[in-house]
Parts: structure tokens; C-alpha cells; sequence
């Protein structure tokens, strides 16, 4: 039987609080179970996505319109984000226009925007203040993530990645129970902790529980990565946890940042 060509794994040309990237080596078993359609209810910056091979149908979501209109540029205009990118140089000048610039309703704008603050803040924050400070007194200034070669390459790459993606910007909800035929779900939620401090959009308690209803009655495959803390595990008292150690992607070599994550799934392996 001819085995399918195996795609090399991209990185995203986002940096992400709680991102996945350094940590995708522990999950790829899940993600090689057989399936034709691939859902994220929360992507992020799409390092899982990027870092997968391709399903037939792909559909990513996330609340924050920001990243829909991120992903959305990059798939049909990444010559425009690039262009951005070459044409600019990070300051703090430039950074404080962009916070008080008006919200935006224009995919581009937004996108070019989201990226900018993405890679100039702290931790890729979007709310943080910028690397090295509004007075730049570090010795990390506020263009040491901007790299135009190194953007404009993931760029093109996840474009072409991106060809076939269904991207929205729903609740979870909606992308859990969708009805589908031999799908898998990859669930990556805010930190039940440190997720109001991480993400403009985060998620309370109680949507924390409604999402681990909508787990325990879905009939799709699903794998769910989450911070192991009690109230998690009372939530998710009917299933199965596979418990990890792992440091926190945000401010990763601080002992304090030691996390512990669960993986919780309906797969069996
Ligand atoms: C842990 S991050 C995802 C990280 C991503 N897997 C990565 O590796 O880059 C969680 C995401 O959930 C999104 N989010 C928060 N509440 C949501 C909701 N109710 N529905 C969908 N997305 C939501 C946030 O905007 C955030 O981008």
C-alpha cells in the first residue's frame, strides 16, 4: 500500500500565551488517530494546526475576532501582511499609534495590528506593555521578535496551509456540537487559573463546566489538554486523566511557572 507523504511541521508566525508548540511531541498520538475532519474550538495561535498533518476538512475557531481575522489574512492575503511586515520597523512611537488607533472593521487592518502587538509585548500579551518597557531601558528592545525573514516565511508557509481551512469566530459550542462524520476535536481552552490573565477573551467558571458537559455527551473523538487544578478535576470527575508535568510557555524558565496539565480524551489507545 503507497503511504501517504508525510508534510513537514510549520510554525506559526504567532507567538502564543499557553501555546502548544514546545509541547507537541506529548500529544502526537492523539492527533495521528485516524480522522477527516479536524476541529479546534480554540486555536489560538494555531501551533497545533500548523504543527499537524492536514485532515481532509479543517475547521478552526476562536472567540477572539482578532484571530479570526489574523488566520483569515494570512490564508488570502499573506503578500499584504508580508509587505507590513518589510515595511515597518517596531518603536514605541509606532506602538502607542497602534493602541490608540480605532478598533478596526477591516480584516487586514486588524490582522496587521493583531501581529504587531503579538510580536512586539511582553510574552506576545495583547494587552501587556511592550519588550523592554515604554521606556526601553532593557536590554530586550521592542524589535527583538520582529524578524522580516523569519515572519514573512511562516507567513507563506500557513498559507498554504490554510488553503482549504474553515475559520470562525464562535463559541465553543457551536464547533463541539456541530454534527460531523469521523471528527476529531482538539481542545485547547483557556487555563481554568491563569486564563483571565493570559487571553482579552477568557472563560468563566460556568463556561468551563458547560464545556466539559459538551465533552462527556459528544460522540466525537475529542482530546482536551487543561491545567490540573481541583476545580478541573470535580468538573471532569466522569473521564479519565492522563496527568502531565510540563514548565508554563509563559515566562517558561521561571520554577514558578511549573505547570500541571491533564490530558482528558474519549480516544482509546
Ligand atoms: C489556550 S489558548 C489556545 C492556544 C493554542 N492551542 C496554541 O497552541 O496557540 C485558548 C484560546 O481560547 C479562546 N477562547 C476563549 N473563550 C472562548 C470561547 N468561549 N469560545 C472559543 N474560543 C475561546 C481564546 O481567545 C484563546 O485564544
Amino acid at each position: 500500500m503507497k503511504r501517504k507523504k508525510q508534510e513537514k511541521p510549520l510554525r506559526s508566525p504567532l507567538r502564543f500565551p499557553g501555546s502548544k508548540s514546545k509541547v507537541l511531541k506529548k500529544f502526537e498520538k492523539y492527533l495521528a488517530v485516524e480522522h477527516t475532519e479536524y476541529r479546534e474550538p480554540f486555536v489560538g495561535g494555531g501551533a497545533i494546526f500548523f504543527g499537524k498533518q492536514i485532515a481532509k476538512y479543517n475547521w478552526l475557531n476562536d472567540k477572539d475576532i482578532n484571530i479570526k481575522s489574523f488566520l483569515k489574512t494570512v490564508r488570502d492575503n499573506p503578500n499584504y501582511l508580508c509587505e507590513m511586515v518589510r515595511k515597518i520597523k517596531p518603536s514605541v512611537e509606532l506602538w502607542q499609534y497602534y493602541r490608540t488607533q480605532e478598533i478596526s472593521n477591516s480584516d487586514l487592518i486588524r490582522a496587521f495590528r493583531f501581529l504587531f502587538f503579538n510580536r512586539t509585548n511582553y510574552s506576545g500579551i495583547y494587552n501587556a506593555n511592550p519588550i523592554g518597557g515604554l521606556k526601553q531601558l532593557s536590554d530586550w528592545k521592542i524589535d527583538c521578535r520582529w524578524n522580516a525573514d523569519m515572519l514573512c516565511k511562516r507567513i507563506l508557509e500557513c498559507s498554504k496551509k490554510l488553503r482549504n481551512a474553515n475559520i470562525t469566530s464562535l463559541d465553543f459550542s457551536d464547533v463541539i456540537t456541530a454534527p460531523g462524520e469521523n471528527v476529531l476535536l482538539m481542545v485547547d481552552p483557556p487555563y481554568y487559573e491563569k486564563g483571565s490573565r493570559l487571553y482579552p477573551v477568557s472563560m468563566s467558571p460556568n463556561e468551563h463546566q458547560h464545556l466539559a458537559e459538551l465533552l462527556r455527551d459528544t460522540n466525537h473523538n475529542f482530546f482536551l489538554t487543561i491545567d490540573d487544578c481541583p476545580e478541573v478535576r470535580e468538573m471532569y470527575n466522569w473521564a479519565n486523566f492522563i496527568p502531565q508535568n510540563w514548565y508554563y510557555t509563559v515566562n517558561s524558565k521561571k520554577k514558578d511557572n511549573v505547570g500541571k496539565e491533564l490530558f482528558i480524551t474519549n480516544i482509546n489507545i
